[in-house]
């Protein structure tokens, strides 16, 4: 029996839970349409565990609109089917300007227009649903399914965050919304990495992912996969007047609590509408989700009416569809390429495909436990991928299409000989190497990296030169590279050489002998040693016999150097081919030492951290002015600090030095500093990186 007692709790308890289902709402609300937070995931968690608890404590008080009852129900043993009230289309493809205005022409014709407004919304690569409210409150949910008749996933469309279990404000007293379900790149990317250390092959495309997830029987499954959707329709309605046009549907839906795409826009004509769709083309990978296209639509419902329906396809609508960025192709053969440092990288030959617009032949397979972790089978269709200007990727192996032909597969070997030089190949973690420093690739790889921009900078001397010149013997090592001017009677030999040009090249071979030690460093490719380090190094040391001559204590002794690449550099050029290539170097007549040497400038000994906003110089040529003058650039301060130059701002340094006690000093405190030892503040740094 209730108390008065236990009465005036439940209606406390009443009142608050009303309370926090609207501010649960909202701040579902806030996140997912408005993308405007206005409190942190702590926060929301909080309300939302205030809730659910309260819930808990009185049952009687629940509801199944609640935030709090997205996941409920039991594992269901298959979907029903359900029939659309009105049919879910499908869009005409056009790929490109003329489509389009073809398509526009059309339109214009049939509706005896000058022209007609148009809405264009990127296309999202995700799953068509159908979504259904009563009185206010989510009632179903269905896959698209054949357009006609669809899957009941109710229970797991409850689970997305983004679907709102009731609308906001006035609607009609029953309503259709459709939109499209998918899964972030990033959301993508963390499910496979989980499925990666779970020893799981990895999902194929954010799209498959999202269509699986909700065909999964267990909506709890579904819940953890945070699927996310925005609505691009308004359905079929039971009173209330709809939206006139589509740009206003998109407003009302986004009033209602539906997620909207903020990129969609509105356009008087079709030139707008052209740009637009040639933009997204361009600016597909800014996105964190896949779009494959942008629809473009009449914007005027009754233009649309007027238009209607050919067969499954609307007319008043159309899909630029941008290049796919997958294609399936067949495996022919593994081969394996020779890098640099004698990596041993296997690759994929290909049936040439056309993906992101460009024809593929070969992929990158990373290394030979990748090959395995794929599940990869020479003779398989595999899954390819090129997404921007990255280097095509084979996703994996499309399963389905093995069946039959099992004798036709074959697993790849990882190499146990390097295919270049047939030296018994070492394995290393997952990579396999070859360790024979002669061989042709790797000196090829060698040379073109020694003379690429950056390292010696030798203009013209790419890789087809340097795989010649290696292929033909005229170069085994780098140092060769400034002996090949002494042979240019056989050079010049060769079949395409010119005369002019080989002399141009000779020209600049012989610039090169002048770059400083800091480029050189990086010319050499010692591992772990990239721009900024060598530089601290060359800096530091002021010549190669120097650094030649330090210990692996006196290299770490750097700011910014770390045990491994003190032990990388030693090793390096302690070891004796090494050291001989870099003799010859010297022998040539190559630069060893570095513009500015470190000794015995006005701020030798000064180790020096920045941190905030410098007025009289930017980072950059503080950071050079301060090197140029023999001092030490560090990241963090420490007890080896000198002093703190701090500018404008600066947190996490500059309270690190009050707490040690560094001397911190301001901008026009280190110019004194300088004017007092003989250094002009206003100089620039002439060296720079
Ligand atoms: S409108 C007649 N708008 O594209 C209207 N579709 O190829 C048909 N899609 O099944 C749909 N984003 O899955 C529309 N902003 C958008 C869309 C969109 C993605 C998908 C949807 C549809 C397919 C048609």
């Amino acid at each position: 029996m209730a108390t008065s007692g236990s009465e005036r709790e439940l209606a406390a308890a009443r009142q608050r839970i009303a309370e926090l289902r609207d501010e649960v709402r909202e701040h579902e609300y806030r996140y997912h349409v408005l993308d405007n937070p206005a409190i942190g995931d702590g926060e929301f968690d909080a309300l939302y565990r205030e809730l659910a608890e309260l819930e808990a404590r009185f049952p009687e008080l629940a509801a199944p609109d609640s935030p709090t009852q997205r996941v409920g129900g039991a594992v269901a043993e298959g979907f029903e089917a359900v029939e659309h009230r009105e049919p879910m289309l499908s869009l005409g493809n056009v790929f490109g300007g003329d489509g389009l205005r073809a398509w526009y022409a059309r339109v214009l014709r049939l509706l005896e227009v000058e022209r007609a407004a148009l809405v264009c919304e990127p296309k999202i690569d995700g799953l068509a649903v159908s979504l259904v409210y009563r009185d206010g409150v989510l009632a179903a949910g269905a896959t698209r399914g054949d357009g006609l008749r669809g899957e009941n996933i109710t229970a797991n469309l409850r689970t997305v965050r983004a679907i709102p279990l009731r609308v906001r404000g006035q609607a009609p007293p029953a309503f259709e919304v459709r939109g499209e379900v998918y899964l972030t790149q990033a959301e993508f990317e963390r499910l496979n990495a989980a499925r990666a250390e779970a020893g799981e092959p990895p999902y194929m495309n954010p799209r498959n992912t999202a269509a699986g997830t909700l065909r999964q029987l267990d909506p709890a499954v579904v819940a953890r996969r945070r699927l996310e959707m925005f609505a691009y329709q308004r359905g079929w309605a039971e009173g209330g007047d709809p939206p006139p046009s589509q740009w206003e549907a998109l407003a009302w839906l986004r009033e209602a609590g539906f997620p909207v795409n903020p990129r969609a826009r509105r356009f008087g004509d079709i030139d707008g509408a052209a740009a637009f769709c040639e933009e997204w083309a361009g600016r597909r990978a800014e996105l964190p989700y896949a779009i494959d296209g942008v629809v473009v639509k009449v914007d005027a419902i009754a233009h649309q009416r007027q238009l209607g329906v050919v067969g499954r396809e609307p007319r008043w609508a159309t899909a630029w569809k941008f290049p796919a960025e997958q294609a399936v192709t067949r495996l022919r053969e593994i081969r394996v390429s020779v890098g640099r440092t004698g990596v041993l990288t296997p690759f994929a030959v290909l049936d040439p495909v056309v993906v992101g617009g460009a024809r593929v032949g070969v992929a990158t397979l990373h290394n030979p436990e990748q090959v395995e972790a794929k599940g990869l089978l020479v003779g398989d269709d595999v899954v390819v991928q090129r997404a921007g200007e990255v280097i095509p990727e084979v996703i994996g192996p499309v399963l389905a299409r093995r069946e039959g032909r099992e004798d036709e597969l074959r697993p790849f070997e990882a190499p146990q000989r390097c295919p270049a030089c047939g030296t018994d190949a070492v394995r290393d973690g997952p990579t396999v190497f070859c360790p024979n420093r002669a061989c042709p690739p790797r000196v090829a790889r060698s040379v073109e990296h020694f003379a690429s921009r950056g390292a010696m900078d030798i203009e013209g001397f790419g890789e087809k030169l340097a795989e010649r010149l290696t292929r033909l013997g005229f170069v085994t090592g780098v140092a060769d590279v400034y002996a090949l001017p002494r042979r240019r009677e056989e050079l010049l030999a060769l079949p395409g050489v010119g005369e002019k040009t080989l002399d141009n090249l000779f020209a600049r071979i012989g610039a090169s002998r002048q770059r400083p030690l800091r480029r050189l460093l990086v010319a050499l490719g010692i591992p772990h040693t990239g721009g900024e380090t060598a530089r601290d190094v060359a800096v530091h040391f002021g010549e190669m016999e120097r650094l030649r001559a330090a210990s692996v204590e006196e290299i770490e002794a750097i700011d910014g150097v770390g045990p491994i690449v003190a032990q990388a550099l030693h090793g390096f050029l302690r070891d004796p081919a090494n050291a001989r290539e870099i003799d010859r170097l010297a022998a040539a007549g190559v630069r060893m030492s570095d513009e500015v040497s470190a000794r015995g400038g006005p701020l030798e000994g000064d180790v020096v951290v920045l941190t905030g906003a410098l007025a009289r110089w930017s980072r950059h040529e503080a950071e050079a002015l301060i090197r140029e003058l023999g001092g030490r650039v560090a990241g963090a301060v420490s007890k080896r600090t000198s002093y703190l130059l701090a500018g404008e701002g600066g947190g996490s340094r500059r309270a690190k030095a009050e707490e040690i006690g560094t001397p911190i000093l301001s901008e026009d405190e280190f110019a004194a500093r300088l004017r007092e030892r003989g250094a002009d503040p206003d100089a620039r740094a002439a060296g720079g990186a």
